[in-house]
């Protein structure tokens, strides 16, 4: 059996006892700093979609004509594009390892870049037995869109059905 040498021994130690722990807390700190910024930047409009809804090329497409946003010029600097392409790409439905990510992106397929998640096929699927009074035409609401306005830890990705409240109408109980 070879012996190790003490002080590699000791290199060892510090570097997983110290430099390890140190990049997990870096990378989490990184990502949470991301989460911050894009809650600035993508929020003030409408609430900050989780990224696990859309894939990474979706994302791409999106941030890649923030001039051309759905009737709005949402432009950012090219720094803080990236910066929040990053995040959105590193946490979406090709990315991220949730339940909820993984059927996004099932229902997409790999030929489509949607840029919106209220039309994809699993989010259209599971909404499709709620009437237009309910959605569009009620002024609580008004599109699909709204994710917030039914599902109030949409923001957190938490979309559970048995904790929707449908404003003007109250607990959904399908
Ligand atoms: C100046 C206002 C504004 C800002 C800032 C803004 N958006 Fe939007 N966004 C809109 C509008 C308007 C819509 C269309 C909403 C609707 O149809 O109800 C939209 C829709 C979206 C949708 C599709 C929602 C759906 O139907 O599924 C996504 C995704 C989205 N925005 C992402 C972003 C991201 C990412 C950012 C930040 C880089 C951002 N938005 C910043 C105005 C804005
Ligand atoms: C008008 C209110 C309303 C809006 C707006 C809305 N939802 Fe829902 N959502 C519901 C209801 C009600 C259900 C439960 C449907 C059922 O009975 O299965 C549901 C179910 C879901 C589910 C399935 C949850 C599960 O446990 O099976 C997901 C995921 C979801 N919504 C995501 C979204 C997203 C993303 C948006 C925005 C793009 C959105 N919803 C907008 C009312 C809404």
């Amino acid at each position: 059996m070879k012996t190790l040498h003490p002080r590699r021994y000791l290199a060892g130690l510090i570097w997983f006892g110290c430099v390890t722990p140190m990049i997990a807390v870096a990378a989490h700190t990184s990502n949470q700093d991301a989460r911050t910024l894009y809650k600035e930047e993508c929020a003030s409009c409408h609430m900050a979609y989780p990224a696990e809804l859309l894939p990474a090329r979706s994302w791409q497409a999106i941030l890649g004509k923030l001039d051309k946003h759905f009737g709005d010029n949402a432009s950012l600097d090219s720094a803080t594009q990236q910066r929040l392409l990053q995040y959105l790409q590193a946490n979406s439905a090709d990315a991220a390892a949730t339940r909820l990510a993984q059927r996004q992106q099932r229902s997409i397929p790999a030929a489509t870049t949607p840029l919106r998640i209220s039309e994809t096929a699993y989010i259209r699927r599971k909404h499709d037995e709620i009437p237009a009074r309910l959605i569009t035409a009620n002024p609580q609401v008004k599109s699909l869109s709204n994710c917030i306005a039914c599902h109030q830890g949409a923001e957190r990705g938490v979309f559970n059905e048995h904790q929707v409240r449908i404003p003007g109408y109250g607990q959904w109980d399908d």
